[in-house]
């Protein structure tokens, strides 16, 4: 998508000092591709949250949750977030599990506008299964504990400020549909 540089920068007045746009959902929602067309088109930073906590930590998500633990992660996750919430003009594809603590909507609803990705459970889910990138799925059954993670998450994934019914779209499509409901 072709966007001119004066509607850029109308675009970038709109979001005034919430100058980023956080990009949430559960794993498979599609958050690190939409993020990727997204920047490109708006001419802002891409911030992968998860790629970013490896480059710092030097060791993958995976083996983080298994050395040190789910709650390490989350501190890093916040602190992560924290950081990143102190620039501007970025789009920050975050991960699925950012919604779970208060502290992280502070921050992103002092400094952005948070995006929902939202897709159905069987979407999602034909969408990781066959990845070994996602440590909380990595149990026996991993489409029962994916389906009650995304149903105890619902509720704080609709927090967002735009929740955006990306079922049956393309990425291209998602990230077009984003830049029209924040002009809107
Ligand atoms: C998590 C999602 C992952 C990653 C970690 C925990 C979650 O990110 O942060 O494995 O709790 O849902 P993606 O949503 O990018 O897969």
């Amino acid at each position: 998508m072709e966007i001119k540089t004066k509607d850029l920068e109308d675009f970038w007045k709109t979001l005034e000092k919430k100058n980023n746009i956080y990009l949430i959902g559960f794993m498979g929602a599609g958050k690190t591709t939409v993020g990727r067309i997204l920047s490109s088109n708006i001419g802002a930073v891409l911030v992968d949250m998860d790629l970013e906590i490896e480059k710092q930590q030097g060791v993958a998500i995976s083996q983080i949750f298994e050395e040190q633990g789910e709650p390490y992660f989350r501190a890093i996750e916040t602190e992560m977030l924290r950081d990143i919430s102190q620039r501007s003009g970025q789009v920050v594809s975050t991960g699925g599990g950012i919604v779970i603590k208060d502290e992280n909507w502070d921050i992103m609803k002092e400094s952005g506008v948070t995006v929902y990705l939202k897709a159905s459970i069987e979407t999602l889910f034909n969408r990781v299964k066959h990845k070994t990138t996602r440590p909380l799925l990595n149990v026996d059954d991993p489409y029962t504990k994916a389906k009650e993670l995304f149903e105890s998450r619902r509720e704080l994934y609709e927090k967002s400020d735009i929740i955006l019914d990306r079922e049956g779209l393309e990425p291209e499509e998602v990230a077009e549909a984003i830049v029209k409901e924040i002009e809107a």
